[in-house]
């Protein structure tokens, strides 16, 4: 099982959302992780064969995604980042509507429907409408949906924004569970939901990847640029100006920083090992992200 992507690249006008990316996706679960504007949706909704790309190919298992069609339809499960539910449709009835759509036999539906609502914890609210749910009940509706034909590539598109830490907590686990033999391809910009569930990361930036590999291998990229020290408390806001900081924590008088830097920001600044959250900040830090 392998979804192989070459070349592709999604141009609106001159500006590149998907920037020439080659890479093979194999069973597991890959984080894509990425700013604002990165081109997260744009490459999903490629994979999906929703857009369609200016150039370069997609193929699964050998079969390019633009000819093979139903075929590739039917491995698929997708949950766009804005999923449009149905207010009025209570969980089992929008579940059995969506069976219907993917073209799957009634009594197979209403079966799948009903062991999914269990699955993702729904199944006693499955005949209360979708317009009493709460956000995190609605993401896991949208997943039973996009579980509907057992896909063997799964795309979720910030599947936790918005959810609160319990829900995200949950919701992560459930893809974990759902993982199994599939291609699962999950975007966020929340750091700590790829920590937990992802083989591997994507790190997208400006339509390309900057960085693919387990969380261990990306995050030794930045080896030796993480620094903690400690300040008066009012040298903060110049610091804050001139460099990239993480986490802060007062402690009396003086603050300890955590600071992203290439070189030693101080001479009392201890070199610290990085996380996936400073790997983050070193890339995409807020004055990048106004370019
Ligand atoms: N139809 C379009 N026409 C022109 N530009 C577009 C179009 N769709 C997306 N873009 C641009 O392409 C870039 C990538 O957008 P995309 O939605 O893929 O990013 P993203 O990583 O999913 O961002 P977010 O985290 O905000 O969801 C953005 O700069 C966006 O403005
Ligand atoms: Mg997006």
């Amino acid at each position: 099982m392998e979804l192989r992507i070459e070349h592709l690249t999604k141009q609106y006008g001159s500006f590149f959302a998907v920037n020439d990316i080659n890479i093979v996706l194999t069973r597991g679960v890959y984080g894509l992780l990425g700013a604002n504007g990165a081109g997260k949706t744009t490459l999903m909704r490629l994979l999906c064969d929703i857009q369609t790309p200016t150039c370069g190919t997609i193929r699964y298992d050998g079969q390019d995604i633009r000819t093979y069609g139903d075929h590739y339809r039917n491995v698929l499960g997708y949950l766009p980042q804005d999923f449009g539910y149905y207010p009025n449709f209570t969980a089992l009835k929008f579940l059995l509507y969506m069976s219907a759509i993917k073209g799957l036999s009634k009594g197979f539906a209403m079966q799948r429907s009903l062991e999914l609502l269990e699955e993702v914890g729904l199944l006693q609210v499955k005949d209360k409408k979708i317009k009493t749910f709460s956000g995190g009940m609605k993401q896991r509706l949208g997943i039973a949906q996009a579980m509907l034909n057992d896909p063997k590539v799964l795309v979720l598109d910030e599947p936790t924004a918005g959810l609160d830490p319990k829900e995200r907590v949950r919701f992560r686990n459930l893809i974990s569970s759902f993982s199994q033999n599939k291609i699962v391809l999950l975007s966020t910009h929340i750091v700590s939901d790829v920590e937990y569930i992802a083989g591997d990361i994507l790190v997208m930036k400006q339509g390309k990847f900057i960085h693919e590999g387990r969380p261990d291998e990306i995050i030794r990229s930045i080896d030796g640029k993480v620094w903690e020290c400690s300040v008066p408390n009012a040298d903060v806001p110049s610091l804050e100006r001139s460099y990239n900081i993480g986490n802060m924590r007062m402690e009396g008088a003086s603050t300890v920083l955590r600071v992203i830097n290439e070189e030693k920001p101080m001479e009392n600044a201890v070199s610290v090992s990085p996380n996936l959250e400073d790997l983050y900040l070193y890339y995409f830090n807020e004055e990048e992200n106004m370019k």
